[in-house]
């Protein structure tokens, strides 16, 4: 992943799509007129909260908004979560199953929607797949080659949070899940220390790769507000030279009721 560019930012784009290392799907993405926006972070950080928050605000100013996020390929994201429920790869072959998944949206949903001159705004990106096989002990430089076929994103946002604020959000939310706690290979079979450890080991993964692909760290402990308006400045920057596909929604004018005959209060 670090032969054609080495940072997980591309600076202002000639609309020429960089790879990684290969570019594989270089055919299918002459030109980018869009942008794709990552967002990436630990479990429960906030990503899907920000990514609804970001598409309404985008949407409103007029832009063609998509989104993208993992397990969500028509071709591979069944055959991984049928795999995650029943224990069926390992960590090979599950880093594998995420590449394919992986693969085929790209070609599917992200590059169409670059091209069509979408904001894509993806839920997570090889990072978190590339963290996840790290921790279990994949070795690092087969997952850099693995994923090399990836477009550079133009920002990859890392939502960062500590532990302690990850607890009460995910407790809140939906409780401790096997793979986020690590159960399939932590030796402890308590999911809140399984949970902290895991975590810890995956924000530890996260920080060495947001120094080598300079993500934007967005400090994710404060509010989702504080949060959002973070994301929202550092976007403007991205699509500064982008023209919205139309123009900013204006709030429809409410339609009053006729007068009803009689001046009766209207109630029925
Ligand atoms: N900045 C924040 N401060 C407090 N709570 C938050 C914040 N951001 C999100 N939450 C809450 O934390 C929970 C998890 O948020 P969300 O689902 O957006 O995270 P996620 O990163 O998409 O998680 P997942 O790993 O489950 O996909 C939700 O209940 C949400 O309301
Ligand atoms: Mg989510």
């Amino acid at each position: 992943m670090s032969s054609k560019k080495k940072s997980g930012t591309s600076k202002k784009r000639d609309h020429q799509p960089q790879f990684y290392g290969y570019d594989l799907f270089a055919d299918q993405a002459p030109t980018v007129k869009g942008r794709l926006i990552v967002l990436e972070g630990t479990d429960g950080v906030g990503r899907s909260s920000q990514i609804a928050l970001l598409r309404e605000w985008l949407e409103s100013e007029g832009y063609a908004v998509a989104t993208s996020g993992l397990k969500r390929g028509k071709l591979a994201g069944k055959g991984l979560k049928d795999a995650m429920a029943g224990h069926t790869l390992n960590d090979i072959t599950m880093s594998l199953l995420y590449a394919t998944d992986f693969a085929d949206r790209m070609e599917r949903e992200i590059l169409p929607a670059l091209r069509a001159g979408f904001i894509m705004l993806t839920d997570r990106y090889i990072y978190s797949i590339m963290v996840r096989s790290l921790v279990r002990g994949v070795d690092p430089a087969w997952l850099k080659n693995l994923f090399s076929f990836a477009l550079v994103p133009d920002i990859v946002f890392y939502l960062q949070a500590d532990v302690s604020s990850l607890i009460p959000r995910v407790l809140n939310a939906r409780g401790f899940d096997y793979w986020e706690s690590g159960g399939d290979f932590l030796p402890g079979r308590d999911y809140y220390e399984n949970f902290v450890t895991y975590q810890r080991r995956v924000l530890a993964q996260f920080d060495a790769l947001a120094a080598e692909h300079k993500f934007r760290r967005i400090d994710a402990n404060r509010s989702m507000h504080a949060v959002f308006r973070d994301l929202q400045r550092e976007i403007r920057k991205v699509i500064a030279d982008m023209k919205p596909a139309r123009l900013p929604q204006e709030i429809p004018a409410v339609e009053m009721p006729p007068e009803p005959a009689g001046g009766g209060d209207g109630r029925e």
